[in-house]
């Protein structure tokens, strides 16, 4: 194996020998050796001794040793065998690298004969290297849609060996789309390149694994392997596509607000960004806008806005999704709106009339009404009413019009206003309304008179009143109003007693109250009764009248009046006979007397206060009657004189006094002459009249007297021829018979029609009767007084028949009935 190349060395050399001349010198011979690289430590690289021609045996004393200064000795010489030997393993490609001869030098030196020997080791490549890349994975990202024919580099693999061992090809495993050339590089270096052979998808097969394998030339070749992984980059060659052509919904209309109406749908058969979707309103008008929101990712279409039926019944929204790549896609969203019964109806007053009177007849129209609904269907239908106790009508006018009229009569007085409530419901489910309030005033018009409080009105005044006094007052109510009730008073205008009622009456026309005009006597005028009209001020103005009655009451102003015995005119007094024989109790006369007033104020009581022999007559206290106490005697005189006081039981009491004469006489010429004597007097001629009567009834009694007398002394002889036992006087009883049948009316003021009040009002008074004759006449007159009849009755032991009025006087005021 080694072998001496001194020509090869010396040649080389030649250029070193100039330079360095000394060493040159000192170099006698070049010693070549060539091993193997990578051997073991101990490798026999050659026999130095022999090579140098030494004998082995002397190669420890020539003292021969190896040099090599400033290198690394590889080499050892063994001194026994004269053998060179490897110390260590050695590696060409990590001595000499990519050099194409790695030579390893080291100089032998003999020193006992000062000879140096150079010694070159060439160190020749073995394969112990495979390619090797430099990294055993390599990632391509291809996209799918790259072009076919493209290229792209692979790794260089690396083989430090030399020649034949180093790198001498690549290899790419099979697959059906790359191919692999190869190329060297302006350094002689060869690579590779796939080459895209046939199209790609990644949505087919997004990676395609390789093996992409070097090897060199060595024997046996060694080769590298790394792994492509070829990645088929995704390109956006799918659009999105929606799930539908068209969306088609529909949505209530009262959907709150944050729902979902629909969510769209697409793919995208691409794969990251190029399948990122984004959706949009590709169309959509300006009111749909702010109604629907799109989630650019979701695809959600959210409500914002409120739907409304009545404004929009569809929306109809182009939409788009877009992919990451641009590609797009159309749809079209329906939205169907769907009608709620969410609009009340509406109620709306066209035309209305505030205020009508009320005698408006029956269907006068009030208020024109117009109901929209603005739902749809039967939403849109509607009942429109009034509550049903309302005078009112509510009627369809036209169309959605209805109107409101009055049903009937209207009175201010028992409803002034009323408040209106038109309701209005649609038929929806749940159905809605609404309602209005019309106010409507009812004017008022003169349509009731004024009316009195009560139907008739009675007052009481106390005569004498001071003039001008407020008598009492009447009020009048009207029920209408302003004007309408304002009631003024007046008095209806009559006469009464032929004056006008004005004359005694005023009323005050804004008060009602009476006053009375004149200081009233009860004696004339004991009642009045009139008419009060109470009109308001309405145009025309009604009225309407109370009747009234107004009462004098009495008071005790008159004092009594004696008619009987009649006042002296000339101071003489009045004469009465009375017989001498007269029994005890005998009448002789009464005292007549009268009083003006009424009730207790006329109540009489009468009081003998004078007598010429006291205890010879009696006076009955309340009848006036004169009778005789005791029996005459002779002493007493002739002529009796006694004063009467006639007093009534007013307050104070008033009275009148008289003074009779009373004659005691035992015959009748006696009394007659003394009559006579007495009467025969002058007769002034104003009482001419007074004094004409009184003879008449004077002479008339004498005649009664006479046929009286005549008839009981028949009677006295009949009834003594029956029975002699009883004692017959024979004398008349009284020449003034009848006397006690006397009853004196006073009715003296012929303006009163009825006593009626007297008989109310008081109760000690005269007997009712109608009394209006009583005139001064002579004339056949009634028994009009029930009491009179009873007592002549009695008189008569019950014989009726008995009883005939034989004559009856009236004198100016009282009566003078003559029974037999
Ligand atoms: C290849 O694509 C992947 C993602 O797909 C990326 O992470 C990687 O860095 C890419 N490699 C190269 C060499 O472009
Ligand atoms: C290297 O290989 C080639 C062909 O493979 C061959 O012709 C040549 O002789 C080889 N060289 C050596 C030094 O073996
Ligand atoms: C590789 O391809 C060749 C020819 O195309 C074929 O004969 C061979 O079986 C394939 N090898 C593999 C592992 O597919
Ligand atoms: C009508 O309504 C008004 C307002 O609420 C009220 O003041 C008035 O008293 C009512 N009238 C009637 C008649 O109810
Ligand atoms: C009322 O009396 C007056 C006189 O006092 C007289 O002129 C008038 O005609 C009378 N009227 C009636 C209706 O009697
Ligand atoms: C008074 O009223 C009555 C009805 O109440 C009527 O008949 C009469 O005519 C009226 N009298 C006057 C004077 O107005």
């Amino acid at each position: 194996m080694a072998t001496a190349k001194y020509p090869q060395a010396c040649k080389r050399r030649v250029f070193f020998l100039f330079l360095f001349a000394n060493i040159c010198q000192a170099i006698t011979r070049q010693i070549q050796y060539s091993i193997p690289e990578e051997t073991e430590r101990g490798f026999l690289v050659g026999n130095i001794a022999r090579d140098l021609g030494l004998d082995a045996k002397e190669l420890s004393d020539r003292g021969i040793r190896i040099v090599s200064p400033g290198r690394t000795q590889y080499f050892a010489l063994n001194y026994k065998s004269g053998h060179l030997h490897t110390t260590k393993r050695i590696d060409r490609e990590e001595i000499c690298g990519q050099e194409e001869k790695c030579i390893l030098n080291f100089e032998i030196i003999v020193e006992d004969s000062m000879k140096i020997y150079g010694v070159e080791v060439e160190v020749t490549d073995i394969n112990d290297h495979a390619p090797t890349f430099p990294s055993e994975k390599l990632v391509i990202n291809i996209s799918e849609n790259a072009a076919l024919g493209s290229q792209f580099p692979l790794l260089e693999a690396q083989d430090p060996d030399l020649g034949n061992n180093s790198l001498q090809g690549y290899k790419l495993s099979n697959n059906s789309h790359f191919s692999l050339i190869l190329q060297t590089s302006v350094k002689g270096k060869q690579y590779g390149k796939i080459v895209l052979e046939r199209p790609l998808d990644h949505e087919k097969e997004a990676v395609h694994n390789l093996i992409f394998t070097a090897y060199d030339g060595g024997d046996p070749v060694r080769s590298g392997t790394a792994q492509l992984h070829i990645t088929v980059l995704d390109a956006n060659d799918n659009a999105p596509i929606f799930s539908q052509r068209i969306y088609e919904v529909s949505a209530r209309e009262d959907l709150p607000l944050g729902t979902i109406v629909v969510t769209l749908k697409a793919t995208d058969l691409d794969e990251g960004t190029n399948k990122e979707m984004t959706f949009s309103f590709a169309e959509i008008t300006e009111k749909a806008s702010q109604l629907f929101h799109l989630d650019k990712h979701t695809g959600a279409l959210t409500l914002i806005g409120s739907l409304d039926y009545e404004d929009s019944a569809l929306h109809e929204i182009e939409v788009q999704v877009r992919d990451g790549g641009g590609l797009l896609d159309r749809s079209t969203v329906i939205v169907f709106v769907t009608d709620v019964n969410d609009n009340a109806p509406k109620l709306e007053i066209t035309s209305l009339i505030s205020s009508i009177p009320e005698n408006s007849p029956p269907a006068t129209a009030i208020a024109l009404l117009n109901v929209q609904d603005e739902d749809s269907a039967e939403n849109t239908e509607v009942t429109c009413s009034i509550p049903s106790n309302l005078p009112f009508l509510l009627t369809k006018a036209y169309g959605n019009y209805y109107s409101l009229v009055t049903a009937r009569a209207l009175d201010r007085e028992q409803v002034a206003a009323y408040n209106i409530t038109v309701t209005v419901t649609d038929h929806g489910t749940p159905p809605l309304s609404t309602s209005i309030v019309i106010p409507l005033e009812i004017l008022d018009t003169n349509d009731n008179p004024p009316h009195f409080l009560q139907s008739i009105y009675t007052s009481y005044l106390m005569e004498n009143n001071p003039r001008g006094a407020s008598i009492f007052s009447l009020k009048a109510d009207d029920p209408d109003c302003g004007e309408n009730s304002r009631v003024t008073y007046s008095i209806i205008e009559h006469n009464i007693s032929d004056s006008p009622v004005s004359s005694f009456l005023s009323i005050n026309s804004e008060t009602g109250t009476v006053y009375g005009l004149i200081s009233f006597d009860y004696e004339e005028m004991r009642e009045m009764k009139f008419l009060v009209k109470a009109q308001d001020g309405g145009s025309p103005p009604l009225s309407s009248n109370v009747s009234v009655t107004l009462f004098i009451l009495d008071q005790n102003d008159n004092a009594p009046q004696i008619l009987y015995p009649s006042p002296p005119t000339d101071g003489s007094t009045g004469i009465e006979l009375a017989p001498r024989s007269s029994e005890p109790g005998y009448l002789v006369t009464k005292v007549v007397a009268v009083d003006a007033d009424s009730g207790q104020n006329a109540w009489l009581s009468y009081q003998l206060i004078k007598a010429t022999e006291p205890g010879l007559f009696t006076l009955g206290l309340h009848t006036g009657e004169i009778r005789t106490a005791r029996f005459f005697l002779e002493k007493d005189a002739l002529k009796q004189s006694l004063v009467v006081l006639v007093k009534d039981n007013g307050q104070p009491p008033l009275s009148a006094s008289a003074t009779l004469t009373v004659v005691l006489a035992d015959t009748i010429p006696a009394v007659l002459s003394d009559l006579s004597s007495i009467s025969a007097p002058v007769d002034p001629p104003s009482d001419l009249t007074f004094y004409l009567v009184l003879a008449v009834a004077f002479v008339s009694c004498l005649f009664f007297i006479f046929l009286l007398v005549l008839l009981a002394v028949k009677l006295h002889r009949w009834r003594y021829s029956q029975s002699g036992t009883e004692k017959f006087s024979g004398v008349p009883v009284s020449q003034f018979v009848g006397i006690d049948g006397v009853r004196a009316f006073l009715h003296s003021y012929c303006q009163e029609v009825s006593l009626t009040t007297d008989s109310r009002k008081s109760n000690f008074g005269f007997p009712k009767g109608n009394i209006s004759n009583t005139m001064t006449s002579h004339q056949p007159c009634e028994i009009n007084d029930p009491f009179l009849i009873a007592e002549e009755i009695a008189n008569s032991n019950g014989d009726s028949a008995n009883i005939q009025v034989k004559s009856c006087y009236q004198i100016k005021g009282f009566s003078l009935y003559i029974f037999s």
